[in-house]
């Protein structure tokens, strides 16, 4: 049994991830912004899922949910949050809203740092702890669409930054991946989208086990294949 923290556990992947990982007897930390209107994730509190509250951008925020779960160690963190960023319109290449591509790069790419850093101390204290990143392939250099500037930069951001510190976490056997969920269909993947949350889900948990020290800083898809950088 792990000890599993997630972020953005209220809707979307999230909350597959989160009540996959307790369905299979992992104790899920289930965080997400607002647990009061969490009805869905509410619901399936129980013995293996505890919601607590956590903004990932606050760092008293990080800093109180660290000081609430320090009781125990955290085997698994999952950085999934994320905002996709002002209306496609407003992160063009010639129309920019750049307060939003701030709150953007701060909400994908300095988020999953602030709350890995607070959450560091409990890593250490896991059992083949991991410091995992729902990405995207929007982050990918080699993706040749020119859409959505905010999001793609935070994304690409997020993963030269886990990238960087794998190498610096492999000393305190703190294992780092960066998992692209796939197209999904969530609030932000629309309807259209190629897979449900909880397929995106299923796939996510089984390369989370599969990472290690040895592949410590690889970019995944979902279903196990390897992402271009
Ligand atoms: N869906 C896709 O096709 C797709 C593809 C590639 C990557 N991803 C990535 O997968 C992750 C989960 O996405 P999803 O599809 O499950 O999205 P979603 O259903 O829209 O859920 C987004 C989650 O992130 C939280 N969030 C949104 N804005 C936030 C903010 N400003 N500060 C803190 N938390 C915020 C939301 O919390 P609230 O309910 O409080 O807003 C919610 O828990 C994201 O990192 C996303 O970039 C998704």
């Amino acid at each position: 049994m792990s000890n599993v923290l997630i972020t953005g556990a209220n809707r979307g992947i999230g909350l597959q991830l989160a009540k996959q990982y307790a369905a299979r007897g992992d104790h899920v930390l289930a965080t997400c912004r607002n647990p009061d209107s969490a009805d869905e994730l509410n619901a399936a509190a129980g013995d293996n899922l505890t919601v607590l509250p956590l903004v990932p951008t606050d760092g008293d925020s990080v800093a109180a949910l660290a000081s609430a779960v320090s009781g125990s160690g955290v085997d698994v963190l999952i950085n999934n949050a994320g905002t996709p960023g002002p209306a496609p319109d407003q992160q063009a290449a010639l129309s920019m809203d750049f307060d939003g591509w701030l709150e953007t790069f701060n909400v994908n790419t300095l988020a999953p740092l602030r709350v890995l850093q607070g959450l560091h101390p409990l890593l250490q204290k896991g059992t083949d702890a991991k410091a995992i990143t729902i990405t995207s392939q929007m982050g990918a250099l080699d993706l040749n669409w020119p859409t959505m500037y905010a999001y793609c930069s935070s994304k690409a951001a997020v993963n030269k930054v886990m990238r960087m510190i794998s190498l610096e976490l492999a000393k305190d056997n703190i294992a780092v991946g960066l998992i692209h969920p796939g197209w999904v269909q969530t609030d932000m993947g629309g309807d259209q989208a190629d897979i449900t949350p909880e397929e995106s889900a299923a796939g996510i948990i089984s390369v989370i086990d599969g990472i290690n020290l040895e592949n410590t800083g690889s970019f995944m898809k979902w279903n196990g294949e390897p992402h271009n950088w």
